[in-house]
């Protein structure tokens, strides 16, 4: 059993996932700097600060991420080199169009919520219902920023389907 009374092979398997989610969303982090930086046009004032909203949001589930590794008593995975060599995200370009920019945001929360489902599965195969509500809430949030980025990409008046 590992130091919480979990079982250890499964809690291996948890925080290998937890730690290529950590590293996802450190890219997706320095993306969203990034696209606060360099956005550009009409939409400056909106997008600039939405960004800011976003990158501070995904800093502190960066910190919760790493923080619950070390509660189930492993290390957390705390290098740029290694991010990059472990994440599924790519870096993007500093010249997009604001369009290019929430397209490629949208594309990494697929990415994003993939990761995020397979550790939650993980979690739960483990019994580490710690881990798995940390995770819930996180798939609810990105699901939610995922809606905004995409009406925000919707022309005035365009409607969703009915059914
Ligand atoms: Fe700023």
């Amino acid at each position: 059993m590992s130091f919480l009374n979990l079982d250890k092979e499964k809690i291996n398997a948890t925080v290998k996932e937890l730690n290529l989610l950590l590293a996802d969303y450190h890219l997706y982090y320095q993306k969203l700097r990034n696209f606060h930086w360099n956005i550009t046009g009409r939409d400056f004032f909106i997008l600039h600060d939405k960004f800011e909203e976003m990158y501070n949001d995904t800093q502190v589930k960066i910190d919760e991420v790493a923080e619950r590794i070390l509660t189930l008593r492993y290390r957390p995975v705390s290098n740029y080199s290694e991010y990059l060599e472990k994440s599924s995200l790519e870096e993007a370009a500093t010249s997009l169009t604001d369009i290019e920019m929430i397209e490629v945001l949208l594309k990494d929360h697929r990415t994003i919520l993939k990761q995020l489902r397979t550790t939650l599965n993980k979690a739960t195969d483990a019994n580490d219902e710690g881990t798995a509500d940390l995770l819930t809430g996180y798939i609810a949030d990105i699901e939610k920023t995922s809606w905004m980025l995409d009406a925000w990409k919707m022309k005035t008046g365009e409607n969703l389907p009915k059914v």
